[in-house]
């Protein structure tokens, strides 16, 4: 199963993120020295992938713009002498081949992972991923996915296990674990009410898809929400074709969730040796107020 490119999904408006994202795409809030949109494509690169489909809108070119050179600021930073943040500069810019897709209207995760069809195409398999949504530690994230998704050639989504009071946020997969951490999906349903299924195995925004996956999305209606659910054509392909269900290691931060966004900015910090002590000195003395 070849996978070279991964659909990312960067049109929504970040409303759980205004007043910050009144006017900077939510993907572009920084977490400790990087946007958010930057861990994103970093944990692709991580899995092998450098080709890189924005689904954009009208307000999100810096997104792009990120992923590319900046002839002023280097110009700054060589007259300057700044080696070591010239070679930051172009690492990012250099990192990804950029491609874009405009999603002209906002109808869904499923509706922008249909716009992306014809960068796709209908050879290979592709990955998805959110574009608030990170993931950490080993390798945790695409890197796992796509190495169960080419060890049993199948899509594949990742889940970790959520509180059954919170089944209702996500789209929660049923069905039976073949190996440890590896379940064979019978059904899946978005964001179903609480108390109203049984499985607490929520999908965390990362998807190993095959193209056929298009072909579903472009007959499910309207879902939850009265938006194209991409989980309503993952429920078809896993009928059709069959497809894994994967519990994802390591720890994820929500990057629209006020609380998860500002512990991901301490777990970065605290991982850097340059503040960590005078960081946790900080944290401390706030605790202690
Ligand atoms: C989307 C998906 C949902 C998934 C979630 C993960 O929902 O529709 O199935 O569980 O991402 O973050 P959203 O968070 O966009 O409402």
């Amino acid at each position: 199963m070849e996978i070279r490119k991964v659909v990312i999904p960067v049109a929504g408006w970040g409303t759980r993120s205004i007043p910050a994202s009144k006017n900077i795409p939510k993907e572009m809030l920084p977490i400790y020295d990087k946007p958010v949109i930057q861990y994103v494509v970093e944990e692709a690169v991580m899995a092998g992938i450098r080709d890189v489909v924005f689904v954009t809108s009208q307000n999100k070119k810096l997104v792009e713009d990120h992923f590319d050179y900046n002839p002023q600021l280097e110009a700054v930073l060589e007259r300057a002498g700044k080696t070591a943040l010239l070679e930051k500069v172009h690492h990012v810019a250099e990192m990804i081949t950029v491609m874009s897709v405009r999603q002209k209207r906002q109808l869904g995760l499923g509706h922008a992972v249909l716009c992306a069809r014809g960068i796709v195409g209908h050879d290979d398999a592709f990955a998805a991923t959110v574009g608030d949504d990170l993931m950490f530690g080993g390798d945790a994230g695409l890197p796992q996915l796509v190495e169960t998704a080419r060890k049993h050639n199948l899509p594949c989504i990742g889940v970790m296990e959520v509180p059954a009071d919170k089944v209702n946020r996500y789209g929660i997969a049923m069905g039976k674990e073949i190996e440890p951490g590896l379940f064979r999906v019978e059904n899946l349903v978005e964001k179903p009410a609480v108390g109203t299924v049984d499985s607490r195995l929520a999908i965390v925004g990362r998807y190993v898809l095959t193209p056929d996956i298009f072909d579903h999305l472009e007959k499910v209606k309207p879902g939850v929400g009265g938006e194209i659910q991409l989980t309503d054509a993952l429920a078809m392909l896993a009928r059709e074709r069959g497809m894994l269900a994967v519990k994802m290691h390591g720890i994820r931060f929500d990057a629209g969730d006020w609380v998860d966004y500002l512990a991901a900015n301490v777990y970065f910090g605290l991982r850097d040796p340059k503040i960590h002590d005078e960081l946790q000195r900080r944290i401390r003395e706030l605790l202690n107020n």
